[in-house]
C-alpha cells in the first residue's frame, strides 16, 4: 500500500521533525516525510532536512507582498507532491485561508501545553509562571484561530516544586517526541490521512 506522505512545516530547531524521522526509521510510523516547508532560511531544521535528503521548500516571507502569495505557492507544491497530512512542528505562523481551505482537516499542530490553557507564544513559560502543577502537550487540528482547533491527543507533564523552567521544557519535549509520531500513526491507521 502507498505510504502516507507527510509535509512537515517548521521554523526552528526541528526536534519534532527529528522525532518523526526517527519513528519512521524505527518502523513505528508508517509514512514518509515527503517535504519540509520552512519560512526561515537560516533555521537548523533546513540543515537537518538536507542531511536526511528531505526535499524542502524554504522561503522568506519578506519576499512576498502578501501571505496569500506564499501560501498559494505552498498549496501548489503540496498538491504536486500529493501530500496527505500537513504536520506543523514549530511553524511560527498562523495558517491563512488560502492554505487552510484546500487542506481542511489535514493540517495538525503540536502545542506545548494542555490546551485550551496557555495558547500562543511561550506556552511553557506561561505555565511555569502560572505555577500550575500539571501541564503537558496537545496535538490538535488546525483552524483559523491560534491553537484553537479540535483536540486529537494530549499527554501530561507533572511540574514539581523543584523543577526549573529548563527542566520543564526538557520534559515537555520528551513527551512531544513520543506523542507526535504516535498520534500521526493513529491518524494514518484510521485512514484520516487519505
Ligand atoms: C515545540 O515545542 C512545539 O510544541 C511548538 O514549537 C516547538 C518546536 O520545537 N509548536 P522543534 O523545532 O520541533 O524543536
Amino acid at each position: 500500500m502507498r505510504k502516507a506522505k507527510l509535509a512537515v512545516f517548521a521554523s526552528g530547531t526541528g526536534s519534532n521533525y527529528d522525532a518523526i524521522i526517527e519513528a519512521i526509521n524505527k518502523g513505528t510510523l508508517d509514512a514518509e516525510v515527503t517535504l519540509l516547508v520552512c519560512d526561515r532560511p537560516k533555521a537548523r531544521v533546513v540543515e537537518k532536512a538536507k542531511r536526511n535528503g528531505t526535499p524542502s521548500f524554504v522561503f522568506d516571507p519578506k519576499q512576498y507582498a502578501k501571505k496569500e502569495m506564499f501560501e498559494s505557492k505552498i498549496v501548489e507544491i503540496l498538491k504536486e507532491a500529493e501530500i496527505d497530512l500537513v504536520i506543523l512542528a514549530g511553524y511560527m505562523r498562523l495558517i491563512g485561508k488560502t492554505l487552510l481551505q484546500p487542506f481542511e482537516g489535514k493540517i495538525i499542530n503540536i502545542h506545548p501545553s494542555l490546551l485550551p490553557s496557555f495558547p500562543g507564544l511561550d506556552a511553557i513559560g506561561q505555565a511555569f509562571n502560572a505555577g500550575v502543577k500539571v501541564s503537558g502537550v496537545t496535538v490538535h487540528y488546525v483552524d483559523a484561530g491560534m491553537d484553537t482547533g479540535k483536540i486529537i491527543a494530549q499527554d501530561i507533564v507533572n511540574i514539581t516544586d523543584e523543577m526549573t523552567r529548563e527542566e520543564l521544557q526538557n520534559e515537555i519535549q520528551k513527551v512531544e517526541h513520543k506523542l507526535y509520531p504516535e498520534t500521526i500513526q493513529k491518524l494514518i491507521s484510521r485512514g484520516e490521512s487519505s
